[in-house]
């Protein structure tokens, strides 16, 4: 039962110059909940009734008069406050959390249809550094929530496989690297070449010659550059997805830009075709100063491509594959005119679906000492991070819980989640530098104070040998702290859908600690195993529905919930 929506419906037929959707539009949430539940302003009544508001307000709660579902109605100003009858809401919130159970949240609106989330989208060869967390994270939080409201989704990850800084590579390892040396340590060592690379490159710029003319052999399928550049592809992922295994992140396909290398030719033709592009001094170029933007580069003058080419064909050959429903890049700020760029060019080329085609942006990392360079080798590995905090809760675990059980797992699943879990605390398009000291602090409104307060409501849930998911006496449940996590708990399905629709994990992360907060409250005030055994089935029965959706909620925003901690 949808509250909101009864309350409408009963205000619907009291009220003539009104429908029940505008009515549902107006009702309001009072921030004090000890006025009311629900609150709906009688100004809008004022002119058909002729009449001020606070009387409409009176004369209505008149005509309402008693109702099952609801405790009061009274009017105070111009408002109407509606009371729940907490033992019927009681019984409606848990009823709904324990026929759903482990799947309380899922929903229906996205069903038959598909989203792509990409994410990700490494670069080869390049560090796998702390910047790349965000959108990893988000994109992958992302792509869960979908799956919860129902959609189909494809989780891309649109690796940077292709360009001419493979060009450089294959001339770096040529001159200085070590095949042995890059099995080992892949990532550092190819990116130790390929800063050599552009050190060297100041004084002699003929090496730049040299990696362009390795580049044009890469694309025209020469054996021994496609050899070289597959071994470093494959090195790479292999390094990555240690880091995507620890995160537990995972791809339904790696299509990168590579895969689209045979692919833009015939979307040249056809932009060629529909006249998007002119000739610029040899190179194509689509004008978009009518929209405000800088001309976009299509084909370079010796007819190479660029990213935006890949990009397009990306585009096309998703919709054509998988018929989208939304196509969602999940990349930093720094790129929003190519994003403007790529659905523009997409919409001028006919295709309506350009609409459906998302940018989710967000902010930059940046380290105390500037912003992060791969070409000067100023990067904090994200492995790195990780490991440290995982490193720090084993220590924390030793001293305080030493003979956990799987304490191993645990200490990763709390390190990985502390520091996932600031990643997608704060609004995505915030700025923020990467501190070692912020990234390993576990106090407060953290992933592991989440997770501790999931813990201990396994272990209340351990301990207690009752059926707490039957026969319940919800009127048990009447004191303010239950009923304040009982109306935090019901939000929960409308909270995933407010995520999806702003495409912003965040929403999540901070209904989960507000949750936790309000279940130690609860915890707190509350003894739990009292003698009245039917006053403890009922809180066991909250227990059981804070536990569940703690532990999904959390699960929304890639983190795990161990039972013990
Ligand atoms: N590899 C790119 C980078 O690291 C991000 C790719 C974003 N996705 C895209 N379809 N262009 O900057």
């Amino acid at each position: 039962m949808d509250f909101k929506i009864e309350i409408a419906k009963l205000l619907d037929s009291k009220i003539e110059s009104l429908n029940q959707e505008e009515i549902f539009g107006l009702i309001e949430y009072p921030k004090n909940t000890e006025m009311g539940d629900f609150a709906f302003p009688c100004f809008r009544l004022a002119k058909e009734y002729r009449k001020a508001p606070p009387m409409i307000a009176g004369e209505l709660v008149e005509a309402i008069g008693q109702v099952e579902m609801l405790e009061s109605v009274e009017a105070v100003g111009g408002y109407l406050n509606f009371k729940i009858n907490k033992e019927v809401f009681a019984r409606t919130v848990l009823e709904g959390v324990l026929d759903m159970g482990d799947d309380y949240g899922k929903q229906t609106v996205g069903e038959n249809k598909k989203v792509i989330v990409e994410f990700s989208s490494t670069n080869i060869a390049k560090p796998f550094h702390i910047g790349h967390i965000r959108s990893t994270m988000i994109g992958n939080s992302l792509n869960r929530i979908y799956k919860m409201l129902g959609y189909d989704t494809v989780a891309i990850n649109h690796l940077g496989d292709y360009g001419t800084q493979f060009g450089k590579l294959i001339v770096a390892y040529k001159l200085w690297g070590s095949r042995e040396a890059i099995e080992k340590n892949p990532i550092p060592e190819l990116l130790k070449i390929y800063v050599k690379f552009h050190e060297e490159a100041e004084e002699k710029p003929e090496l730049e010659d040299e990696a362009r003319a390795w580049f044009t052999k890469l694309e025209n399928d020469d054996k021994e550059a496609y050899e070289l550049w597959s071994w470093f592809r494959e090195v790479s992922l292999k390094e990555f997805n240690r880091v995507y295994s620890l995160l537990g992140v995972e791809f339904d396909s790696y299509d990168g830009e590579s895969f689209y290398s045979d692919k833009m030719g015939a979307v040249l033709e056809d932009m060629r075709n529909k006249n998007v592009m002119e000739v610029s001094e040899g190179a194509e170029i689509v004008n978009l100063e009518e929209y405000d933007m800088t001309p976009a580069l299509i084909t370079k003058k010796d007819g190479s491509s660029l990213y935006i080419t890949r990009d397009l064909a990306a585009a096309i050959y998703r919709k054509n594959n998988y018929e989208f429903f939304k196509n969602i890049y999940v990349v930093g700020s720094q790129q929003k005119l190519h994003f403007s760029q790529l659905f523009k060019i997409l919409e001028l080329m006919g295709y309506a679906w350009s609409e459906d085609c998302t940018h989710v942006d967000f902010g930059m990392v940046s380290l105390a000492e500037g912003t992060m360079s791969t070409r000067k080798g100023r990067v904090v590995f994200l492995e790195e991070v990780l490991l440290k905090a995982i490193e720090e809760i084993k220590k924390v675990i030793d001293e305080k819980n030493p003979n956990l059980e799987g304490k191993e797992d645990v200490a990763r699943q709390v390190g990985v989640g502390a520091v996932v879990f600031q990643e997608l605390f704060n609004n995505r398009i915030k700025d923020y530098t990467f501190s070692w000291e912020k990234a390993l602090s576990f106090e407060g409104e953290t992933g592991p104070y989440v997770q501790y307060t999931h813990a201990r409501a396994c272990s209340v849930l351990r301990k207690a040998d009752l059926d707490y998911k039957n026969e319940i006496d919800f009127s048990k449940l009447d004191d303010k702290a239950s009923m304040d996590l009982l109306r935090e708990l019901a939000k929960f399905p409308k909270i995933i859908q407010d995520a999806g629709n702003k495409n912003e994990p965040s929403i999540i992360t901070r209904y989960v600690v507000g949750i936790a907060q309000l279940f130690n409250r609860f915890y707190h005030d509350n003894p739990i195993l009292t003698d009245d055994k039917e006053l403890t089935k009922a809180r066991l029965s909250l227990v059981y529905a804070s536990k569940v959706t703690i532990k999904n909620g959390l699960y929304l925003v890639s983190i795990e919930a161990p039972e013990r901690m």
